[in-house]
């Protein structure tokens, strides 16, 4: 997992302790995908579902997904996307959002689009706490 962040461009301190990895794992709205051959981890997509009052019903986040760089264009990523999608709809989410950065590879190539998510005009406000 740690190498598959490094993959999505997180590089520098490792961000994932064995501590993050496994309080999201445990997380009560969190759920991760993993796609593997054996204990060999290629790709893996992390979801989290939170109820939202404006929506008056749950919303669904892509909040990582990656697959290792000698494995893409494989389908490995379409297969996990897929599944995240699956999972919203089962936990009967209103909606399921992704928010990824347009200098991206993959958003440049429409990934998103290709599999029938819409590029809606929102700003992201942030304050970096770290
Ligand atoms: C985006 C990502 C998850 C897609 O995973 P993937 O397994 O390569 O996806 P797929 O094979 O299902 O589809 C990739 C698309 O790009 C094409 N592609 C081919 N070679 C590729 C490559 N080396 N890298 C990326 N895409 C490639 C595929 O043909 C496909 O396009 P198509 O549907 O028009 O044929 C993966 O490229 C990745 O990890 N990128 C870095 C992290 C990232 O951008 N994550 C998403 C934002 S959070």
């Amino acid at each position: 997992m740690r190498r598959l962040l490094k993959d999505l461009g997180y590089t520098g301190e490792s961000r994932a302790t064995d501590e993050t990895v496994s309080h999201v794992l445990k997380h009560p709205e969190a759920v991760v995908f993993v796609a593997a051959a054996g204990l060999d981890v290629l790709g893996y997509v992390a979801v989290s579902v939170r109820p939202q009052m404006r929506l008056a019903g749950l919303l669904a986040s892509v909040d990582e997904l990656v697959v290792g760089t000698t494995r893409r264009g494989e389908g490995i990523g379409t297969k996990l996307l897929e599944a995240a999608v699956a999972h919203a709809k089962n936990m009967h989410c209103k909606r399921i959002d992704v928010l990824q950065s347009r200098a991206r590879e993959s958003y440049l190539r429409g990934f998103y689009q290709k599999h029938h998510f819409v590029e809606v005009d929102t700003a992201v406000m942030r304050i970096d706490l770290t």
